[in-house]
């Protein structure tokens, strides 16, 4: 247990999850806890970066507990990051550890920023700007060796590399180890909607499925699913028939997926019976999860006590960081 290496990842509290995280994200996050000592947040401070209602931030971040725990995240690896203080602390040293002109390059802030601009009052928070800072505290302050995360987030994690290396030069100390990205293969869900575009809660609802809509809605979302998108002239594949395939494999529908994929090779496939088998094997691998989510919601009480204490008992661990890098260097530690 002594010599199991660290995995760190965290996620936003927006909303919804879709099959797209699921099958991107969660479910890795989920087997990576056979092997590793896991730590998994939701990252309340990070939401506040734009414009949001606080009432609505609670909300998201309990219901995104709930549905982690019920796609099978374990309890003991949840952590909310408002409850563990030491990460705004920590971010805050890092601060000082990264330059301002290697932040501005942070092509998530550039995008960002750029659709702040463009809405009413034009706003952009500090906090928008700072966010990969924050980002490099919750990684290093577990000294996560492995932070499974998407492409997008490559850049965060170089910048945590380059804060953690700043921060030993400059303290002459070789005190934080460099975090990895762990690239899993994991598939890439389109929308079913649009098949040319990644599946996303930005692009409005008919984009996405939700991990926990009624099965009724879920098979009338993949019976609706656009296959026909002008890329294909019959022999090749289009984006979204092989979005559908791709989903039933990632069901782990194998038979079913082989079969269809013969017909298609040999083009007799029929694109409603590729739609009823991905429906059918979406909706049987969702039952537990809903089911589970159910049974977690009737006990929302529970779930928050349980969370308070795994989050308490993490907190040991972020404090213990946060207590070395302060006395390396040199801010006053006390207990009052
Ligand atoms: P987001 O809420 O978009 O930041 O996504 C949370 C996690 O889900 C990230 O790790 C993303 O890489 C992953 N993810 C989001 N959308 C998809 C998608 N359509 N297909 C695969 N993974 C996705
Ligand atoms: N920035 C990540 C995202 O937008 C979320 C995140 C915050 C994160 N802190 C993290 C991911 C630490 C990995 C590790 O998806």
């Amino acid at each position: 247990m002594e010599d199991q290496k660290t995995v760190l990842s965290c996620i936003q509290p927006t909303g919804d999850v879709h099959i797209g995280n699921y099958f991107g994200a969660i479910r890795n996050w989920v087997d990576l806890q056979d092997k590793y000592k896991c730590f998994y947040g939701v990252v309340d401070y990070h939401a506040m970066t734009m414009p949001y209602d606080p009432k609505k931030l609670k909300e998201n971040t309990w219901n995104l507990i709930i549905n982690l725990m019920a796609m099978g995240v374990k309890t003991e690896n949840l952590f909310i990051q408002s409850m563990i203080p030491e990460h705004a602390e920590l971010s805050w040293i890092f601060n000082c550890f990264c330059g301002y002109g290697r932040l501005s390059q942070m092509t998530q802030f550039k995008d960002k920023s750029k659709d702040s601009s463009e809405k009413a009052d034009g706003f952009i928070s500090a906090g928008l700007f700072d966010y990969p800072v924050l980002q490099a505290a919750d990684i290093l302050i577990y000294k996560a060796d492995f932070v499974p995360v998407g492409k997008d987030q490559e850049q965060h994690l170089e910048l945590s590399r380059s804060i953690a290396q700043r921060f030993n030069l400059q303290m002459k100390k070789e005190y934080f180890v460099m975090p990895e990205t762990l690239h899993t293969k994991t598939a890439k869900v389109m929308s079913t909607a649009d098949p040319t575009r990644k599946m996303s809660k930005s692009a409005g609802e008919k984009h996405y499925i939700s991990m926990f809509s009624d099965p009724s809605r879920i098979l009338k979302q993949i019976k609706s699913a656009v296959t026909d998108t002008g890329d294909s002239d019959g022999s090749t594949m289009s984006a979204g028939v092989e979005n559908l395939f791709s989903i039933l494999a990632a069901c782990g529908a194998m038979d079913q997926h082989k079969t269809l994929m013969d017909q298609f090779e040999a083009g007799s496939l029929k694109y409603a019976e590729l739609k009823g088998e991905t429906g059918d094997a979406l909706v049987k691998l969702l039952a537990p999860i809903q089911a589970k989510r159910a049974e977690l919601l009737t006990n929302k009480k529970e779930v928050k006590s349980q969370i308070k204490y795994s989050s308490s008992v993490i907190r040991k661990r972020a404090q213990e960081t946060l207590k070395e890098v302060k006395d390396i260097a040199g801010l006053s530690n006390v207990k009052f």
